[in-house]
């Protein structure tokens, strides 16, 4: 049985098991006022259980950022394995920020490669529309440096801003270039059914949307709202008793950075995303130019043309003229947030991560929006602080 490269290596294992994707299933974005987050979280895992053809799993990851300020809750292992009806499984939750779901898509990923489960349910879930007024943007905060960054009132589009107002000085951009990144995902969002936001936008609506800090608008910005999505892995060797169809994980990883954004020598690229994706790449045996789509984390206009360049589509400097060029269009160089991205299709923080993954798994397996062979799915927490890569591939 060959080892994942990179994770067998760095364990001391000769032998790892090779992961597969066998279900997915989630919930539509938006806000269901008529359903409490352990409603949308069973939805989204029974569908990936469906979806799989399994009726039990020995294992349950919960991605999920901030459920005990955003509805007063915690403990969302017991909670959804509880409500799932998934018996006195291994179940518990785990937090990177809005990187959340990818953490827990690589903690699955751990779990089956290192062969101590055999099935596993990787489930992200968000509920951030319950809290009122100014509280989800406090909420989000937390994930800053409290101490140095929030505490002054600095914001995630504060912090973003700031880095956009940097990019913009360094290279010399065009913030119409930037704005293309937002246009595209709600192009692609007209055809996704779980997208918070199916229709398509203009340049110059974006450029013109009413300002949230400056240069960031409205329409640059993801929206706050409600979501849940479930992946289900096995081993690659019992992959075809779940479904003719399985997507390999060729390359997954997750690093950070300071917490701080003050803390970096360079703000305009993320030294988390470039090494996430440099362990990745080398685990995949895999290079930038093998990648048929990518979806990034457009949480912020300026994050997806950093993302570009970081995950090395582009140089440094080019990511702003390679999306206003329609390089990441759907039918261009590199399709990227094919489903509408965090920007149109949504950003229920915990569930991102785990969205995309889903949204990847149905190019590779030829039901999607995109024909791929391979493709790359990068997850943000905080500014930057926790990144996770993963790139998926055929099996063939
Ligand atoms: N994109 C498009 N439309 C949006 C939107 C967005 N991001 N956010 C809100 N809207 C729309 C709403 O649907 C609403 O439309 P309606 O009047 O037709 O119903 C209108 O704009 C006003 O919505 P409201 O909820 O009052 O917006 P807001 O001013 O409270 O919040 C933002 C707007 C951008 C500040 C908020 O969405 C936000 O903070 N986003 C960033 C979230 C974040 O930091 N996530 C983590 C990043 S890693």
């Amino acid at each position: 049985m060959p080892c994942m490269p990179g994770i067998g290596k760095k364990s001391g294992c000769d032998e790892m098991n090779d992961v597969a994707i066998v279900g997915i299933g989630c919930t539509p974005v938006g806000e269901p006022w008529n359903k409490s987050l352990r409603e949308i979280a069973v939805e989204s895992t029974w569908a990936a259980m469906n979806d799989a053809g399994v009726n039990e799993v020995d294992g349950l990851v919960v991605g999920n950022m901030s459920s005990g300020n955003f509805v007063d809750q915690e403990s969302l292992g017991s909670l959804i394995a509880d409500y799932a009806g998934l018996g006195n499984i291994t179940a518990f939750k785990v937090e990177g920020a809005c990187g959340s779901g990818g953490v827990a898509f690589r903690t699955g990923v751990m779990a089956v490669a290192s062969g101590m489960h055999d099935v596993v349910c990787v489930t992200g879930v968000e509920k951030m529309t319950d809290v009122v007024g100014d509280s989800a943007t406090k909420i989000l905060a937390n994930a800053s440096d409290r101490e140095y960054e929030a505490v002054h009132g600095v914001t995630f589009v504060g912090l973003n801003a700031m880095v956009m107002r940097r990019y913009m000085h360094d290279y010399n951009a065009r913030r119409e270039d930037i704005c293309s990144i937002p246009v595209n995902s709600h192009k692609n969002a007209v055809h996704n059914k779980n997208a918070m936001f199916r229709r398509e936008i203009s340049l110059d609506s974006v450029i013109n949307s009413p300002m949230v800090a400056d240069p960031l608008s409205l329409m640059e910005c993801a929206p706050i709202c409600d979501g849940a999505a479930s992946i289900i892995l096995t081993t690659r060797e019992r992959a075809k008793e779940f479904t003719d169809t399985p997507i390999i994980v060729k390359g997954s990883a997750v690093k950070v950075d300071t917490i701080g954004v003050h803390d970096r020598k360079n703000v305009t690229s993320m030294t988390a995303t470039v090494e996430a994706a440099k362990e990745a790449y080398n685990m995949a045996k895999l290079t930038p130019k093998d990648m048929d789509t990518a979806e990034l984390h457009d949480a912020f206009s300026i994050m997806g043309v950093i993302g570009l360049e970081d995950l090395g589509f582009v140089r440094h400097g080019k990511g702003a003229h390679f999306a206003a060029e329609g390089q990441i269009g759907i039918g261009g160089k590199l399709p990227c947030c094919t489903y509408g991205g965090l920007k149109a299709r949504g950003h229920p923080v915990g569930a991102t991560g785990v969205y995309q993954i889903l949204e990847l798994t149905k190019n590779l397996r030829g039901e999607g929006v995109v024909d791929a062979q391979n493709g790359i799915a990068q997850n943000i927490g905080g500014t930057g602080s926790t990144v996770s890569v993963t790139i998926l591939g055929r099996d063939i």
